[in-house]
């Protein structure tokens, strides 16, 4: 893997590596190993213009346990702020020959054009609303861990999808795995071709919980809402379409509720959802450290290491 810039990239062979890698790893960690040297003498950056606290955060920690060098660029202290394109900032640090880049940006399709550019391989931390392969990958990894498998499942996205960057790359790479895709939510935060991204559009919550084996939650993404308001309060998302402990009650025993982070509390889920046994938001979290220690690992031409340290 050069890059990691879509989850269209993401091969079924690719997903089957990374699930078993991270899976392993995170045996390793839970048992107490805090160190790996797969990385001994690779540099990663951390390159984000947006607000992140676990993309950035666990691949920080990933660098480190794989003894990379990681070094966080936070735009409001760069020469960002004095007003330096994006192209310039990245060809800037690609002359201090940096591994890998793990870059956030808001506008849709930046990593795509940065990664033409520079010798350092980009990994997509999420561009604008366009994709966030490493959250989907996390995804698809957390439910297959819970339900054993991906094919088959009907998987059941809610809220601002048309906003959300997690929303796409999970479709893309959910369908890809052999899920059913479903979305729903108010009509206004609905994609205007669903059929582009291959996924069927519910149009109650009794159809959410007559297909629905997976639920994934998205944040109401209100700082990319500013041109035109798409619903009228977030106190009636919540009533019409927020996930509480009287709906969530309607679901199977073995439905599964995940959610990107960060949560909004009582918007697109409440307390009773968070403390519900299918609700698996921190495991996605737990999830994140290993398999992000798995892509470092595959664009820095390292995973041979990381098979043979996994395998010692
Ligand atoms: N899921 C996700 O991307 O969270 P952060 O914005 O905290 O990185």
């Amino acid at each position: 893997m050069r890059h990691l810039l879509s989850a269209e990239s993401i091969s079924e062979d690719t997903f089957n590596e990374i699930y078993d890698l991270s899976l392993s790893l995170k045996g390793l960690l839970r048992s107490g190993r805090k160190k790996f040297s797969a990385l001994r003498g690779k540099s990663v950056l951390n390159l984000f213009y947006e607000p992140s606290t676990r993309t950035r955060t666990s691949f920080e920690m990933a660098g480190k346990l794989l003894s990379a060098d990681v070094i966080n660029i936070s735009t409001s202290f760069s020469s960002v702020k004095k007003g330096e394109t994006l192209l310039d900032t990245v060809r800037t640090i690609d002359m201090m020959h940096p591994d890998a880049v793990v870059l956030r940006h808001p506008c849709e399709g930046s990593c795509d054009l940065v990664s033409s550019m520079v010798d350092a391989a980009i990994i997509n931390g999420g561009d604008g609303c366009h994709e966030h392969p490493s959250q989907a990958l996390i995804d698809a990894v957390t439910v297959r861990e819970f339900r054993g498998k991906v094919e088959g499942l009907k998987v059941v996205i809610i809220g601002d999808v048309s906003h959300s960057r997690v929303a796409r790359s999970d479709a893309i790479l959910f369908r890809k795995l052999g899920a059913e895709v479903f979305i729903y939510g108010p009509s206004t935060m609905m994609p205007r071709f669903p059929q582009a991204l291959g996924v069927k559009v519910l149009s109650s919550f009794d159809d959410v919980v007559d297909v629905a084996d997976v639920v994934i939650l998205l944040r109401i993404q209100l700082e990319r809402q500013s041109a035109r308001k798409v619903f009228p309060s977030l106190r009636e998302y919540a009533e019409l379409y927020g996930l509480n402990g009287k709906r969530v009650s309607q679901f199977g025993e073995d439905v599964l509720i995940l959610h990107p982070g960060p949560v909004n509390r009582g918007v697109e889920l409440n307390d009773e959802v968070m403390k519900w046994k299918g609700t698996l938001i921190f495991y996605q979290v737990e999830n994140g450290l290993s398999v992000r220690m798995v892509l470092l690992s595959m664009v820095t031409g390292r995973i041979d290491r990381l098979k043979e340290e996994i395998d010692a």
